[in-house]
This record gives C-alpha cells, structure tokens and sequence, in this order.
C-alpha cells in the first residue's frame, strides 16, 4: 500500500519535478498537473488523499481551481502554495476551505510532515483514499479519549461490545466522533488485525452502493466492464463499516437485511452465494425512531440494526470535554504554528458556545485561531466572531439556554449581514424555524 495518494497541480516544471521526485521516494503516490482545468480533470476521475495547489496559476486561477475542487468534493484537503509575501491570497484560500498553505520558497520536509499529518488523519476517521477496500492499519491515531462522565458511559458500552461481534449502531449528530468511535471499536476487537472497510452510503446511488457492496459480475450490466470485489467481500475477516446508513433506499436495505441475516451474498449478476465473516457498524446522525414513523427506514431492518446501540452525544453536553480536546487540536497544530495557549477568556467562550457541529466545529476553530493569532496566546478576538459571542457581565452566573440562543441567532445574523436565508443554513435550521425564534426574541424591531 501507498503512503498515500497526492496531486500536485502547479504550472513551474521544476516544483512539479521536485514534488513528484521527493513524495515518490517517500513512498506516496504521485500525479503532476500543470494547469487547473487539467488539475481538475484528474481530481475528479480519480480522488486524492491531498492536493497541492500554486495559488497563481494562467487561466483558471488556484482560487477558482480551489473553488471547483471543494464543489467536487468539500471534504478535499488541499494545501496551497503561495509566492513570499503573499499571505493574502492564502487567507483567502483558507476562508474557502483550503487545509493549510506553505510559501515559496518551501522546505519539502516540511510539506511532507504537513501531507502525512492530513493523511494520517484521515485514516484516523476511515476516511482516506484506501478506504474502498483496503485494510487499513487499527490505529485511531490523533483522538484522545474524552473525560466527560457522559463519554466514558460511552467507553464502557464500546469495550463491553467491542469484543463480541455484534452489530453496532452508531447514533449521533454530525461531528460528535462517530467515526472515530468505529474505528476504535475495531481496534478493540479480535478483528483489529483484518480489514477495516468503510463505505459512505449518503454518498452513493443505489445501483452503485449496491455494486460497491456485493460486487459484480464482468459484464453484469451496462458500464460494468471489469469484475468486482465488493466491499462485504473485503471486509472478510474485519469489520465492515457502513456510515450514513440512513440514506440508502428501501431497496437495498431489503438486500442488506438479508445479507446481515445470513450473512451470504450474490455478487450481481452471479447466482453463486458468497458466505463472508464481518463484523457490521452502522452509523447515522439521523434519528432513525423518526425515519421509521416516516417510512422511510423499514422496521424490521430497523430493529435488526438496533441490536447494539451507542448514542455520542454532542458537544455541548460534555463541557467536560471541550478543554481537553483543545488543548489537543492546539497540540495537534503546534508543529506548524508554534505552540500557542489559550487565555482563559478564550477558553470561556469556547466552553459556553453551544457547537452545534461537535468537535469537527471545534478542531477547525482551533486550527483557524492558531493562524490567526498574533501573540502566544489565542484571545477570545482570535476566534470567528460567532463563537466569541459578547456576552454581558452576567451577575446572576451561567445563561439559560434562551438568552444563548438568542445571543448565537444574533451573532449569526450579524455575521451573514442580516440576510435569513444565510443565517438560517449557518444554524442548521429552515427558514421558518428563524422566523419564528426571530419572532419569540423581538429580535424585529
Ligand atoms: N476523541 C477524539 N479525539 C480527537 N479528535 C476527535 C475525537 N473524536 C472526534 N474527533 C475529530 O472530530 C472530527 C469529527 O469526527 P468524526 O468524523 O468521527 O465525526 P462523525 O460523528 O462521524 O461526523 P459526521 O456525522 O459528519 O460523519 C474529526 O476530525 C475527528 O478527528
Ligand atoms: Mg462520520
């Protein structure tokens, strides 16, 4: 297996050159492109753990390169690359979702750590290139484990069902851990030294998902040129980890209760049964009792999945655990950014704003931070404004959860320059739900 797969686009010969030649020799795999539109093309044929990008390219420019890829894919991690003085374009670059930047002239040793870093973390969460398949090392490397007294309930459910070979259902919204919790399931498992085999079902079609699952035949249907092993298949002996679990269709949830009941399966387009042993975790940040009432989620299917249940719970309901993991995200980042602290101030807001993206939110306001501060410490003024909500001197102790509510609306409405539309995307709620929060706050007027 490769170190991991890189694309470098930059239009000078020699930085391609130097790139190729020094990230083979570390073992990744590398491809060059000299323009965006040729970056582009390539990005989306064939996927990349990370991408180099020069900022200044002829024609479609790196921001607009930039631009195309995190349409494609936003979870992309990209680095930029940008000329000696040059910060503001990487600033920009970074406030539309780039992963770092590293300026010409750059020292290779430390594009390399900054590459492996990204790539080990993606491991960390399943969620690097070789993740269709491959068997990836039991190493949930990078995450801490949480102190809260709600996360070490969690613990203790997770080493109890670890060990057997239940099915697990991971539930929990966005950003909690979820994929890490998996991961360290397997790692805790007598599985930890088979595969490890993570599909995203949100993001397939069902004839897709359902090729990428069981596999086919050559020739099975229009487009399937070449046989396939499905992931079921590779995850033989491992674990097989279906996140997103909630989107696939009722069809395919047939398929797969049926596979989850014998665990045998047809490749299609063969009438031969494959008997496979894996180990399933599920997970979803849906409710799936609502999707069931809905219609959406089959009950029986429903019920199988239930057989072992760990609920993550956000972040906000274990405060306890917002310090510790800054402190790592802030350690985490130190390398690159020096060491830095946190004021005490800073630390206060970060412990009162509720995160409704969980610890997701809270590495990439950290990360931010870290390149935004100027001194040793990271001051409440170095966090995005709407985290840092101003917050009156309040001689009765902590808020209700009302006035935080209202304080966050505000500062997001701020932030978005009062336009809802915006503002109600930003909370994560729809238009109507604003309105009428709006309403109940007077926040008119
Ligand atoms: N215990 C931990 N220690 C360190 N980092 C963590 C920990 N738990 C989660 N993280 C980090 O938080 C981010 C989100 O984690 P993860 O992807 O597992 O969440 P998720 O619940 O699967 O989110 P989604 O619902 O969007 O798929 C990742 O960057 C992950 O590395
Ligand atoms: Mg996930």
């Amino acid at each position: 297996m490769s170190n991991g797969k890189i694309l470098a686009i930059d239009d000078e010969r020699n930085i391609r050159r130097l790139i190729r030649n020094e990230f083979s020799f570390e073992g990744f795999e590398v491809i060059t492109a000299a323009s965006g539109e040729d970056g582009l093309r390539t990005f989306e044929r064939e996927g990349f753990d990370a991408v180099l990008l020069d900022i200044k390219l002829p024609k479609m420019g790196g921001i607009q390169t930039l631009r195309s890829i995190k349409e494609a894919a936003p979870d992309a991690e990209v680095i930029i690359i940008t000329g000696y003085g040059d910060v503001q374009s990487a600033v920009e670059a970074m406030k539309m979702g780039a992963r770092d930047y590293i300026t010409k002239p750059f020292k290779l040793d430390e594009l390399l750590a900054l590459v492996r870093q990204i790539i080990r973390e993606r491991r960390a969460v399943g969620k690097d290139r070789t993740e269709t398949g491959a068997a990836l090392p039991a190493d949930p490397g990078g995450a801490i484990r949480c102190p809260s007294p709600a996360m070490e309930s969690v613990y203790r459910l997770m080493d109890r069902i670890a060990p057997t070979d239940h099915t697990v259902l991971i539930q929990g919204e966005t950003g909690v851990g979820k994929d890490v919790l998996a991961l360290q399931i397997h790692a805790a498992s007598r599985r930890n030294d088979g595969p490890f085999v993570t599909l995203d079902c949100g993001l397939l079609t069902h004839n897709l998902a359902e090729s990428e699952l069981y596999g086919h035949r050559k020739g099975a249907f229009s487009g399937a040129a070449e046989a396939k092993t499905g992931l079921v298949e590779k995850s033989d002996k491992g674990t097989l980890f279906l996140d997103e679990i909630g989107n696939i269709d009722l069809e395919l949830q047939k398929k797969f209760l049926r596979f989850l009941e014998t665990q045998r399966f047809r490749r299609i387009g063969e009438t031969r049964e494959i008997a496979v042993d894996a180990r399933i975790i599920l997970a979803t940040n849906m409710n799936l009792e609502r999707a069931v009432k809905q219609g959406t989620m089959r009950m029986d299917l429903f019920y199988r999945m239930d057989v072992m249940q760990i609920q993550v719970p956000p972040l906000r309901d274990r405060i306890q655990d917002i310090e510790i993991l800054a402190r790592h995200f802030l350690n985490a980042a130190a390398p690159r950014y020096g060491a830095k602290t946190l004021s005490k101030e800073a630390m206060a807001q970060l412990t009162t704003y509720p995160w409704p993206g969980n610890i997701r939110e809270l590495k990439s306001v950290i990360n931010k931070a870290m390149i935004f501060a100027d001194g040793d410490a990271i001051e409440p003024d170095d966090l995005p404004s709407h985290v840092a909500v101003r917050r009156n001197p309040s001689p009765r102790g902590p808020k209700t959860l009302e006035e935080m509510e209202k304080a966050h609306i505000l500062s997001v409405l701020e932030e978005t320059g009062g336009n809802q539309t915006r503002a109600s995307e930003a909370l994560g709620i729809n238009r109507k739900t604003l309105y009428k929060k709006l309403h109940k706050y007077k926040l008119f007027s």
